[in-house]
C-alpha cells in the first residue's frame, strides 16, 4: 500500500469513529484526523458540512508539481471519505507562529458558519483567520466552566470569541466580564452570547489591554476565572510585550489577587515546553494540573495545551 493510500485508509477509519462519537455527544466540530501519519502532517477538523485542513510546514522532498499532487489527491480523498464537496474544503498552511501573525486577517469573507457543541451553538470562520473562533481543544475545559459557573462571578481573560462566557453564562453565571484586546473577536463574542439567547446586561463584554488591566489595583473580585493567554504577544495596541514562559508568575499572582475566597482560576497556555513555577506562585493557594481531564479524546497530540486549577484557599 503506497502513502496516499494508508492516509485513505486512515481517514476512513478515523471518520467512522469519530463521526459515531460525535453524533452520540451532539457536538458538530471536532478533530478527526491529527496528523496521524508521518507521511501526512495534517489536521483535519470537521466543522458541520464543512472541513478545516491545516498542513504542518516541513521538509519536503517534493518539488513544486509534486506537492501540487500530492495536494490535489489529499483534497479528493477528504472529499470522498468525509462526503464533503471540494469547495467545503478549506486548506489552511500552518507555520509555527509568533507574536501576532496568528490573530492577523488571512481573508476577508465574512463567511460565518454554526456549529454545535453541547447544546450550544457557536459561530465560526473557516477562511479569514487562522484560526476559526471556537478551539476545539479546549471543549472539556468549557464544560468545566459551566459546571462551575453556577451563581459565580464570572471572568474570562484574553477572551478571544467568548466560547467560555457562553458556558459560563449557560451554567447560570451570576455576572460575567469578558475582556479582550480585539474589537473584531469582542463583537464576535457579542453575536455568540445572543445566538444562545444568553445576552444580558450582567454579561459585560469590553475591550481592555489585560496586561495593563491587571496592574490596576482590584476593585471587584470573581468567583471562577479563566485566563488562557497567548503565547507570546506584541501588539501594536499594547504596551507591553507578553512571554507567557516569562511573564507567567506575575499573571497568575494577579487573577488570584481577583479571586474571592473558595475561588478558581483556570489557567492554560499552548505553549509546549511550558513549566509552570510553582514554587515562585503566592502562598495561600492550591494549584491541580487538570491536563489530562482537559484533552479531548478526539485530540492524538496531548499536548495541545497544559491546563490548571488553581483554588484560593477559604
Ligand atoms: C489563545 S487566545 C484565547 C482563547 C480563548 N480563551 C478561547 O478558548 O476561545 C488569545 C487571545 O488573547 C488576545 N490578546 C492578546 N494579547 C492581549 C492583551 N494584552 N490583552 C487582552 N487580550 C489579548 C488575543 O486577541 C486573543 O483573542
Amino acid at each position: 500500500m503506497n502513502d496516499q493510500e494508508q492516509f485513505a485508509n486512515r481517514l476512513q477509519k478515523m471518520a467512522k469513529h469519530t463521526g459515531k462519537w460525535a453524533r452520540r455527544q451532539g457536538i458538530t466540530c471536532y478533530r478527526v484526523y491529527d496528523a496521524d501519519l508521518t507521511s501526512h502532517p495534517l489536521v483535519i477538523d470537521r466543522y458541520g458540512d464543512w472541513v478545516h485542513l491545516a498542513e504542518y510546514k516541513r521538509e519536503m522532498d517534493m518539488d513544486e508539481r509534486e506537492y501540487r499532487t500530492w495536494r490535489f489527491i489529499i483534497r479528493q480523498t477528504i472529499s470522498e471519505v468525509m462526503e464533503v464537496p471540494n469547495e467545503r474544503i478549506i486548506f489552511k498552511e500552518r507555520a509555527p507562529q509568533k507574536g501576532d501573525s496568528q490573530y492577523e486577517k488571512r481573508a476577508a469573507t465574512g463567511k460565518e458558519i454554526q456549529v454545535q457543541e453541547s447544546g450550544l451553538t457557536f459561530l465560526v470562520n473557516l477562511e479569514d483567520y487562522l484560526d476559526t473562533g471556537l478551539f476545539l481543544d479546549h471543549r472539556q475545559t468549557r464544560a468545566m466552566v459551566r459546571e462551575l459557573s453556577q451563581g459565580k462571578r464570572f471572568l474570562n481573560l484574553f477572551a478571544y470569541t467568548g466560547s467560555f462566557t457562553v458556558y459560563a453564562a449557560a451554567g447560570g453565571a451570576r455576572s460575567s466580564l469578558t475582556l479582550d484586546l480585539s474589537n473584531t473577536y469582542l463583537e464576535w463574542a457579542q453575536r455568540n452570547l445572543d445566538v444562545n439567547g444568553l445576552s444580558a446586561p450582567e454579561h459585560v463584554i469590553e475591550r481592555a489591554d489585560v496586561l495593563e488591566w491587571l496592574r490596576v489595583k482590584p476593585q471587584d473580585q470573581w468567583d471562577l476565572i479563566v485566563m488562557d493567554p497567548p503565547t507570546f504577544s506584541n501588539s501594536k495596541m499594547m504596551r507591553a510585550v507578553l512571554d507567557i514562559q516569562r511573564d507567567h508568575v506575575g499573571l497568575i499572582e494577579a487573577g488570584v489577587m481577583r479571586l474571592a475566597r473558595g475561588g478558581t482560576l483556570i489557567f492554560s497556555t499552548n505553549l509546549r515546553k511550558f513549566k509552570l513555577e510553582e514554587d515562585r506562585l503566592p502562598e495561600g493557594i492550591q494549584v491541580k494540573n487538570i491536563t489530562s481531564q482537559t484533552i479531548p479524546p478526539d485530540f492524538r497530540n496531548k499536548k495541545i495545551h497544559q491546563c490548571w486549577m488553581i483554588r484560593k484557599e477559604e
